[in-house]
């Protein structure tokens, strides 16, 4: 891989990893620690154009956002190109660096209502959609997909030209169709044919757990740009190529107590705790004796009985 620095758009981004857009986990807390140990960006995932055009509480919630967090870009899962049209003044008031388009969600709520993964079955409807953002926005317009909606429709390299034609910057593939879910194996090689296909900058994604990973996808696919999702979750290390084991219990201890705080000052303390209650499992996981102490941290309902119950749990 070249050291080349890549840009998306004419925005030049400082390193190749970025974290993956998740719902439920890519928050401002989580995106602000990926960024500072070098994830190149902070994606706001799945911003729904209704939540936009109705100006609603859970989406003014969504896109909390800070200002170190540069540059930002805002995912948007629509099926509608008026809708689109209708919602784009908001989203331009929001001033991101660019605008993504959802088009690989797999989650039966989105897919039943003709959004996210369900699009690739109309790659039609998808340049239309994309067309329609690049011409209404100051920004640059980057699109995420699947390879297809099932192993009988692995239409990506259609999807693909398509999205370059209507004029989008940058394209990250994860490398399973919406069928697969989570389940079986990223495709690094289908990856690579739409690194070969297209001009525009193609970031891989799928299945990265370990520093070796970003070499491997990197080799196998030839892009330079990488996404990491799960593998972040408890473990933003992997942006700085740490694997679990590097991490020492004071570093670790240092981390849970950062990302706490930054929970429990945007949703308060005891929703924080709660909602960090699905990354402390993960922060927790490769420790000695992880279930119970799993079991014990469910049961604290402030940030102090978190900390307390870590700390008791290390010096028993
Ligand atoms: C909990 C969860 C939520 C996700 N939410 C989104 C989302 O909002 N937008 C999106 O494009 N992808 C979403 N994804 C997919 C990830 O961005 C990524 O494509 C997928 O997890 C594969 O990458 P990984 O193997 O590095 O996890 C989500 C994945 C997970 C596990």
């Amino acid at each position: 891989m070249t050291n080349a620095r890549v840009s998306i758009g004419g925005v030049t981004l400082r390193s190749d990893l970025i974290l993956a857009p998740m719902a439920g986990y890519g928050d401002l807390p989580m995106r602000s620690l990926c960024a500072e140990l070098g994830s190149t960006a902070s994606i706001i995932p799945c911003i729904q154009d209704d939540g936009l055009l109705h100006d609603s509480r859970h989406t003014a919630e969504l896109l909390r956002t800070a200002p170190h967090e540069q540059p930002r870009a805002i995912q948007v899962l629509s099926k509608d190109a008026e809708r689109l049209r209708r919602a784009a003044p908001s989203l331009i008031a929001l001033q991101p660096d660019w605008v993504d388009l959802n088009l690989g969600c797999p989650s039966k709520h989105i897919v039943s209502g003709g959004r996210g993964a369900a699009l690739l079955r109309q790659p039609a409807l998808i340049e239309q959609l994309a067309c329609t953002l690049v011409s209404i926005l100051p920004c640059p317009v980057t699109a995420k997909i699947r390879l297809g909606w099932d192993d009988a429709t692995r239409n990506y390299r259609e999807v693909a030209q398509r999205l370059q034609d209507a004029g989008i910057s940058a394209l990250a593939v994860h490398g399973r169709t919406a069928r697969q879910g989570y389940s079986g194996v990223a495709d690094w090689e289908a990856i690579a044919e739409v690194r070969e296909l297209l001009e525009i900058p193609v970031i891989a994604n799928g299945d990265v757990r370990t520093p070796a990973d970003i070499d491997a996808i990197q080799q196998a696919t030839g892009c330079q740009l990488v996404m990491i999702g799960r593998a972040a979750v408890g473990h933003p290390w992997i942006f700085s190529r740490l694997l679990p084991r590097e991490i020492t219990w004071d570093v670790r201890m240092a981390m849970i107590r950062r990302h706490l705080a930054l929970m429990s000052d945007t949703y308060g303390p005891r929703n924080g705790v709660r909602l960090f209650r699905k990354h402390l499992t993960r922060y927790v996981q490769s420790m000695h004796g992880a279930t119970v102490l799993r079991s014990q941290l469910m049961r604290a309902a402030r940030p102090a009985e978190v900390l307390e119950t870590l700390y008791r749990w290390r010096v028993r």
